[in-house]
């Protein structure tokens, strides 16, 4: 890791709405270790007792041997930019978009997100991006001081190295943003993520509506931003993300070159390796494994690369992001623990692995003194159904 997280401060900023008591009881508790029946205490917003047994006092909530486990903590979602922009070059009025997202994510049981936001713009062609990132970040930021979310937001900055404006919008980012991520994009055609052409038009032409002319332009284009840029950028953002305190992660590694580039640039977590071969190489780096729940739910990549499930079974799967579908998140831990018969270890996947890799030591496992923030959750046919999201024992979902 680049830089020491400052994880309690950003607590106590982000989050002042301290709620009543809340008591769980007759419950099966996933604990990092083991599933205990029993009941879990929150007092003050933070786990205060554990007791084992499937007694109901007074006052507490009778779960009825539904699960209780951490709430879901997500590093990489697109749903902040699918709200502000649900249809290309639609500008939805910003709040009321930040607020939906939030409510969106609660009810789907994540209650810690870090906010994908896209950094580094191209101001040419039909496949522009125009700066958003430092404007949208303002307007997070205040919704979040001034208490309008339900769940705990944090920064995590998407940094596409071959665009024009990487390196000026990142510097109009300061360590008093408490950026939480920077990751290291390169979505340049013909390699990474889209090493198959006809994946990526079929990905562009439909979000963006290219004629395949237009679309050869594209292509034409990102080539030359990558031989422009792409070097300089991805050694400039190494040293933002130090300059923001702020995790570094990877994208789309494919080769053990790649993953080794990524280990020099002290990587935290790779997000989305693409290949069996990539995901081999960050492990035997150190470097945490994370993929995508659509991917697992789905049994493959939509982009052709290699499947979740693949990584799972071969015991290279640390960390699962909801990426595009949020409500992907829950059902994949549930999906992971069906694979490795091990509830606690698949929770762990969307809980305690992810706030590990971002330094939040205040949240993500079943503790006393750690956040109050829990999900019910009932198997109906080995399908959780949520019944009940608590942020710091305040109901939210
Ligand atoms: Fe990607």
């Amino acid at each position: 890791m680049n830089s020491p997280f400052n994880a309690s401060s950003l607590t106590t900023l982000c989050d002042s709405d301290m709620s009543a008591d809340l008591h769980l009881a007759n419950a099966r508790l996933v604990l990092p270790d083991q599933v205990l029946t029993g009941a879990i205490v929150i007092e003050n917003g933070s786990i205060t007792e554990i007791l084992e047994g499937d007694q109901v006092p007074v006052g507490a909530i009778d779960c009825r041997g539904d699960l209780i486990t951490p709430g879901l903590v997500e590093l990489h979602t697109d749903n902040v930019e699918r709200h502000i922009e649900p249809r290309p070059e639609v500008d939805w009025p910003h709040l009321p978009a930040l607020i939906a997202h939030d409510a969106e994510l609660a009810s789907t049981g994540i209650t810690t997100v870090f906010d994908a936001m896209r950094v580094g713009s191209i101001h040419s062609g039909k496949g522009r991006y125009i700066d958003y990132a430092r404007k949208l970040a303002d307007e997070l930021l205040a919704a979040r001081a001034q208490g309008f979310f339900k769940i705990s937001h944090f920064l995590h900055l998407r940094a596409e190295i071959c665009s024009e404006t990487l390196l000026q919008e990142l510097a109009t980012f300061g360590t008093e943003d408490r950026v939480g991520i920077v990751s290291l994009m390169d979505h340049t055609p013909g390699q990474r993520q889209f090493r198959d052409l006809s994946a990526l038009k079929t990905y562009v032409a439909k979000k963006r509506g290219m004629t395949d002319d237009e679309f050869e332009a594209h292509v034409e284009n990102l080539l030359g931003l990558q031989k422009r840029f792409g070097a300089k950028h991805e050694a400039g953002t190494v040293v933002e993300a130090t300059r923001l305190g702020a995790v570094l992660a990877s994208h789309d590694d494919t080769t053990a070159e790649h993953v080794a580039t990524s280990a020099s640039n002290r990587v935290g977590f790779a997000e989305f390796p693409t290949t069996l071969e990539a995901a081999q190489a960050c492990r035997s780096h150190g470097i945490s494994v994370m993929m995508g729940a659509p991917n697992l739910i789905r049994g493959g990549s939509h982009s052709g690369n290699v499947a979740a499930e693949e990584l799972a079974k071969a015991d290279l799967l640390d960390i699962v992001s909801s990426d595009y579908v949020p409500s992907a998140l829950l059902l994949s831990a549930f999906r992971l623990a069906q694979i490795w018969d091990d509830l606690p270890r698949a929770i762990a996947t969307v809980t305690s692995n992810p706030a590990i890799a971002t330094h939040l030591k205040d949240r993500g496992a079943l503790k006393v003194g750690l956040r109050g923030d829990v999900l019910r959750v009932q198997l109906v046919d080995q399908m959780p159904l949520l019944r009940g999201v608590w942020s710091q024992g305040k109901k939210v979902g």
